[in-house]
Parts: structure tokens; C-alpha cells; sequence
């Protein structure tokens, strides 16, 4: 889809820094840990992309880039920072300070549309709501901007449509509406959490070709987050790739597909439809994702690792690095030099030729 895919330069503008995150949650059962030692950046005009199985801790991660925390018992260490706009910690700074920046620097479109809006509001009035919150624009100008907001993200007939309520809307036009009240103050960095998981194929196209429309247009970056990696493949310059909390690899995305370096990545790109060739079974991920209470700092992906060794029961986990100098990529695998993973890409065989990727989906062709 990101047919004009250019890999952001290393140079452009940091918009976002998250160094070191981690958030605790202590619960009746025991410390829950979503977010471990998670350390990112966004530069300007970058599309990041964050892929994780449920539970992996990527909303999580990317609620506290805006400093919010899952719950008022959790807990954080780290630091996450909008260079040369808010160089305090986001983490420490509270409500009364995030609020010049919720909705004018960063912006999030929430998980769930069929949740997010108020049932009982129209939907002009919930974008009016988040106009009136980013901007002083008078009253007068609002239905104006309304009509703007809800035509970018191509909703037809919009000076009808905003009388409607939420329930009048499909899913794929309440998650335009999402897009257009995330808009409203013209932020910066817009952090879409799976943006096409409660949508059918067509409709999760529609959305992704909107998502890279306004990244490319309003000059946005934009951190895109889902558990379906050929849905970031399709759009993302780098990817993190989440597992228990913890980025195991991070990569820029044409990198991570022809020659990923953790065993996870490559078991996910294994079991991927498309990824793998008409004629070679697709591998399932045996066993479960580890629960994030009390765990151990030994590597997460042990219990399922086909590559595990004695070592590895002992290692304590760190991001290691793995890219070229300039280009920041890392991964948490203290094997990754020695393993051979064959990716399903040039699995029995040597990497193919781009062209030989374009088929059996455009899942390679993007890259
Ligand atoms: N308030 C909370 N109290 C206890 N545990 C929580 C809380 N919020 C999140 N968690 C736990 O943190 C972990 C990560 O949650 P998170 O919502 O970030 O996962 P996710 O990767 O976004 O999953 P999904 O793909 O299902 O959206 C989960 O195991 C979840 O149960
Ligand atoms: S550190 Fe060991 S167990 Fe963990 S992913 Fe690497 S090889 Fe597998
Ligand atoms: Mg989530």
C-alpha cells in the first residue's frame, strides 16, 4: 500500500522519546508488568508501527507516550519526552500539564469504535466537543470545520451525517469519525491502537489508505499499532515488534520481513498467510504468551523457543543492538548472532529476488 515508501531519515526530527518505560500494576494475584524496559523514538514524518499478540502491552505503551497511566494504583520508571516541546518527563508531569499537549501535539484513536463515542451525542457534536477542547475557534466557524474534519476523512454527505448518532454510523465511518475527532487540534504524532481490527478486509483498506493519506498530507507522524503484522508491513518504515511487555525486535520494516533476528519475529512471519509461500505449510506458535504477573528477567519467548539453549535460562534480557551505525534497531535475543531462522522468505533457498516476492500478496510487494 505505501507504494511511495521512502525509510524516514535517520536525521529528521525526533517528535517522541520513550527511554526506558516500564509500568507495574499491582493487582491481588501479583506485580503485573504490560510495559518492561520499552525504549522508542518517532521522528517527524516516520510511520512506526507496534505488532504484538493480545496482552503483549501495546496499548499500554502507547497510552503512556501520552502519560497515562492503566490505572491510579500503577507504577512507572523511565522517561518519555517531545523534544523541544515537552523536555519534562511526560510520565511525572499530571493532567493539568498534558492537556496543552492531548490533542494538539499528540493524539490517540482508541481501540474500540464501537465504544469510544457517546451513544447518546451526535456526531458533529462530539467533533465539535474536541474542536472546542484543541482550539479558542468561535462558535460560529465550528460547523465550517466540522463539515472540513468529516470530509478528510471522507465522510460523505457530512452536513447531514453529523446530525446522526453513533448507532446510525457503520463501523468503518464511527472509525473515521475517531480519525476526525483526533484530528481536531492538528497534532503532530497520531497514535492509531489497531485501527482495523473490528473491520472487514475491505473496509480495514479503506481505513489504512486514510491513515497513510493524512501521514502524507498534514506532514503527521503516526505510531500504528496491531497484532496483524501484514497490516503493518503494509504501511510502517520501522516496526517494534512486542512480546510480554517488551519490544524483542525493532527494525525497519523491509529489514525485519527478509531477515528478521528474533525467534518470535520469525515465527510470526511463519505463521503469517502470505508471507509464506502456496507451496510450504504455515507454522503455528506452539504454546501460550506468558501472563505478565510476577515473571522472571529471563528471555519471555523461552518456554516456546525452538532455539533455546542452557544459556539462555540464566540471560537476563536487554535490547541488544543489531543495526547499522545511525540506524537505530535492536533486538532481545542473546543468540540472534549465531541462529540461522530461515525466514519464510528465502526458506531452502537464497533471498529471491525482489519480484519473486510481489506474489502471493502484496504483502511483499510493499516493501
Ligand atoms: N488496569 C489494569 N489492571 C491490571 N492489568 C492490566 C490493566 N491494564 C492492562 N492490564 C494488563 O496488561 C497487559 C497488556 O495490556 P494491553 O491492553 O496493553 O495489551 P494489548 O497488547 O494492547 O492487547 P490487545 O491486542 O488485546 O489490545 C494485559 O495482560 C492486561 O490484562
Ligand atoms: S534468548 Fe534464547 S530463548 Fe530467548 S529468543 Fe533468544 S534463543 Fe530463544
Ligand atoms: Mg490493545
Amino acid at each position: 500500500m505505501r507504494t511511495d515508501h521512502t525509510v524516514t531519515a535517520p536525521q529528521a526530527a525526533v517528535l517522541l522519546e520513550a527511554n526506558d518505560v516500564s509500568v507495574t500494576i499491582p493487582t491481588s494475584g501479583g506485580i503485573v508488568t504490560p510495559v518492561d524496559h520499552v525504549s522508542l523514538t518517532l521522528r517527524s514524518g516516520e510511520v512506526l508501527g507496534i505488532v504484538g499478540e493480545t496482552g503483549s502491552g501495546k496499548t499500554v505503551t502507547c497510552r503512556s507516550l501520552l502519560g497515562l497511566m492503566p490505572s491510579a494504583q500503577a507504577r512507572h520508571t523511565g522517561s518519555v519526552t517531545y523534544p523541544g516541546v515537552m523536555d519534562e518527563n511526560v510520565l511525572d508531569a499530571g493532567r493539568g500539564v498534558m492537556r496543552k499537549h492531548w490533542g494538539t501535539y499528540i493524539s490517540m484513536i482508541p481501540q474500540n469504535p464501537m465504544t469510544s463515542l457517546n451513544p447518546v451525542h451526535r456526531i458533529g457534536d462530539q467533533i465539535a466537543e474536541a474542536i472546542a477542547a484543541h482550539s479558542s475557534m468561535p462558535k460560529s466557524q465550528r460547523f465550517e470545520r466540522i463539515v472540513e474534519l468529516m470530509t478528510r476523512v471522507g465522510i460523505p454527505n457530512p452536513q447531514k451525517r453529523m446530525r446522526d448518532y453513533p448507532h446510525q454510523f457503520s463501523g468503518g465511518m464511527l472509525q473515521r469519525t475517531l480519525i476526525a475527532i483526533a484530528l481536531a487540534g492538528d497534532p503532530r504524532v497520531l497514535i492509531a491502537d489497531e485501527p482495523t481490527t473490528a473491520l472487514d478486509v475491505i473496509i480495514q483498506d479503506q481505513i489504512l489508505s486514510l491513515l497513510v493519506d493524512l501521514q502524507r498530507d498534514l506532514g503527521t507522524s503516526l505510531v500504528l499499532v496491531s497484532h496483524d503484522l501484514s497490516v503493518i508491513a503494509q504501511v510502517c518504515d520501522r516496526v517494534a515488534v512486542m512480546y510480554g511487555g517488551q519490544v524483542v525486535e525493532l527494525a525497519e520494516t523491509a529489514t525485519l520481513l527478509h531477515t528478521p533476528r528474533h525467534p518470535y519475529t520469525n515465527a510470526l512471519l511463519k505463521s503469517l498467510p502470505g508471507a509464506v509461500p502456496r507451496d510450504q505449510p504455515l507454522t503455528a506458535i506452539s504454546g501460550s504468551p506468558p501472563r505478565l504477573i510476577d515473571l522472571p528477567d529471563t528471555c519471555r519467548f523461552l518456554p516456546r523457543c525452538t532455539f533455546a539453549d542452557e544459556g539462555c535460562s540464566t540471560w537476563t534480557t536487554e535490547l541488544l543492538v543489531a543495526g547499522a551505525a545511525g540506524s537505530p534497531a535492536g533486538v532481545r535475543c542473546r543468540r540472534h548472532q549465531e541462529i540461522d531462522l530461515q525466514p519464510p522468505s528465502r526458506s531452502g533457498q537464497e533471498t529471491p529476488p525482489r519480484s519473486s516476492l510481489v506474489e502471493p500478496m502484496d504483502f511483499w510487494a510493499a516493501r
